[in-house]
């Protein structure tokens, strides 16, 4: 693969490209194209793309996909890497239909993150970082979301479920289970 230099790479840094990359349809190249003109500069449009990449790569950024990202925004390999293992919202490996992200930052934690971070082990058989065996469910503890104001909260997808309790959690689970709940992710 030819080695570039993008005018609106500030550096500039050198861009290597793999082969394997993700191919998507018509439209969601167009959708691609509308976040990419928004932005004078390409890679601004960085995380809108990561979310739609997820979204059409069952919920995570694979190689390809991320190899993709870097072209499309020509920027390394490595500036993608950078990006999506910063923000917990954006997945770097396989997660399972329903994602709950709990908050483990100051107030969560002080009004119990703790005890629903526990009971969702218990109720799930899974710790943290893991993923039932069915891929239903995954389990995350990430930085402060936000929301601290309603602590102890988590994320689902791109929903907020806040001043938890373990009444509430295993409401959601159920929901989850029933497929009453839209998991956001894809
Ligand atoms: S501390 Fe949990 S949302 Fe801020």
């Amino acid at each position: 693969m030819s080695q570039q230099f993008l005018p609106d790479n500030p550096l500039p840094q050198e861009v290597r490209v793999p082969d394997e990359m993700a191919v998507f349809s018509p439209e969601v190249e167009a959708e691609i194209d509308r976040h990419l003109a928004k932005y004078p500069l390409k890679r601004s449009a960085i995380l809108p793309l990561m979310f739609i990449v997820q979204r059409e790569r069952a919920g995570f950024l694979d190689p390809p996909g991320v190899a993709y990202l870097a072209n499309r925004l020509g920027v390394r390999i490595m500036d993608i890497w950078e990006v999506a293992t910063f923000y917990s919202m954006i997945n770097t490996e396989p997660v399972g239909m329903y994602h709950l992200q709990i908050c483990r930052t100051l107030s969560c934690k002080i009004l119990g993150a703790g005890t629903i971070t526990e009971h969702c082990t218990r109720r799930l058989g899974i710790k943290p970082g893991e993923t039932t065996p069915d891929k239903i469910f995954s389990l995350s503890e990430v930085e402060c979301l936000g929301s601290c104001g309603t602590a102890p909260m988590m994320q689902i997808g791109f929903d907020y479920y806040e001043n938890l309790t373990t009444g509430k959690v295993d409401e959601l689970i159920e929901k989850c289970r029933s497929g009453e709940l839209s998991n956001g992710v894809r």
